[in-house]
């Protein structure tokens, strides 16, 4: 019969192990609620080698909540560039917003989660490393850990397999240091129990481990796959127009989404892939003015999560509305409001997308006068 040690008493040797092997990484030496709480926010969407090379930067330029809740909005995304995902940033000056003016930090994770951008993960994860809380939390990486750990049959998306596997890492907990057994728990994901190179021998977990002791089980067949989510093809086509240095650009509304709040080439979505005839029309509503485009475009291709656009991009020529008062002036048309033109310079200060860079490369439009290629 197979004996295997239960999950209380490897909390010490995972905790050892945390110890010995853990990365060197600049949120990990503070204990500062403040700069736990960005760099935690920072990680939810973006990976650690990502974050390492901005969180320096966010924090010189915020050094406390208070500077962040009395920054303008704008520089705040400014900061944030590079991470992606700019919603997060909005939301982290909301919150700052209400730490500031309550005078103080929330005291449990059922606290952390009533700040906005703070969902069951990061307050779970907040309380245990800024409140001493036992709270525990499973990210993609502990998902995969503990289902090997359990060698559980289930999908870790279903509810009843969370349960199980939050109760598992509960377990794994050690209630004087919970931060720190989360983020074990974390690291051993990230190092030792790899997606596709499972490195059992060196795994603190491994006595406990029912995947790596039981024998015809293989780690790596853990956790099993759910089904799948359908894949959701948009189509669009996005013009790039450029008056020198400049480029043209439009801010995408808050609730947009996909690109919610992020700088971006003016863009039409169409019902199908092969309506490049009615483009000109269709960006003529959305913005007004009057646009002429390329008929050379190229095929980008974007996936976000189950969804993927199929953005069809061209140089475009565009020219503003006269409103009835310039007509009568015979003045010059003043730019659309939503509309704005920007020097290149300006652009990386922005909150823009991987989006727009994946497009002007494609379409070679990112410097003044651009050669135009043709699509694939
Ligand atoms: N992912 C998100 N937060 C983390 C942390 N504090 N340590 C390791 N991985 C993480």
């Amino acid at each position: 019969m197979l004996q295997l040690v239960e999950p209380e008493e490897l909390r010490g040797a995972l905790l050892a192990w945390f110890d010995r092997c853990r990365r060197d990484l600049p949120w990990r030496r503070t204990e500062d609620p403040y700069e736990i709480l960005v760099a935690e926010i920072m990680l939810q969407q973006t990976r650690s080698e990502v974050v390492a090379t901005r969180y320096q930067g966010f924090l010189d330029r915020f050094p406390r909540v208070d500077d962040l809740a009395e920054a303008p909005v704008d520089s705040v995304e400014a900061a944030w560039s590079g991470l992606g995902y700019y919603r997060r940033a909005r939301n982290l000056h909301r919150a700052a917003r209400i730490l500031a003016e309550r005078g103080r930090l929330p005291a449990s994770a059922a606290e952390w989660a009533e700040l906005p951008g703070i969902g069951a993960y990061t307050s779970a994860l907040l309380a245990s490393r800024c409140c001493g809380e036992s709270s525990p939390v499973l990210d993609g990486n502990v998902e995969r850990v503990l289902s090997r750990f359990l060698a559980s049959g289930e999908p870790p998306r279903r509810a009843a397999a969370r349960r199980k596997l939050l109760a598992t890492a509960a377990r794994l907990l050690d209630p004087s240091r919970p931060g720190d057994s989360n983020q074990a728990l974390m690291e051993v994901g990230s190092l030792v129990c790899r997606r596709g190179k499972p490195d059992c021998g060196a795994c603190p977990l491994a006595p406990g481990c029912r995947a790596f002791r039981s024998p015809g089980l293989d780690p790596r067949a853990f956790p099993v796959a759910g089904p799948r989510r359908a894949r959701e093809v948009r189509h669009c086509f996005t013009a790039v127009v450029r008056r020198g240095d400049e480029l043209l650009l439009h801010r995408r509304p808050g609730d947009a989404d996909w690109l919610a709040g992020r700088w971006h080439l003016p863009t039409v979505e169409l019902a199908s892939g092969d309506e490049s005839a009615r483009v000109a029309e269709a960006l003529g509503r959305e913005y007004g003015g009057s646009w002429e485009c390329d008929e050379r475009a190229v095929l980008v291709r974007h996936a976000v999560t189950y969804r993927e656009f199929l953005v069809r991009a061209a140089v475009a020529r565009w020219r503003p509305e006269r409103t009835p008062e310039e007509t009568a002036a015979n003045q010059a048309p003043v730019d659309q409001p939503s509309l704005v033109w920007f020097r290149d310079s300006e652009i990386d200060g922005l909150p823009t997308s991987s989006l727009l860079r994946k497009t002007l490369d494609s379409v070679g439009a990112n410097r003044a006068d651009p050669p135009i290629h043709s699509g694939p």
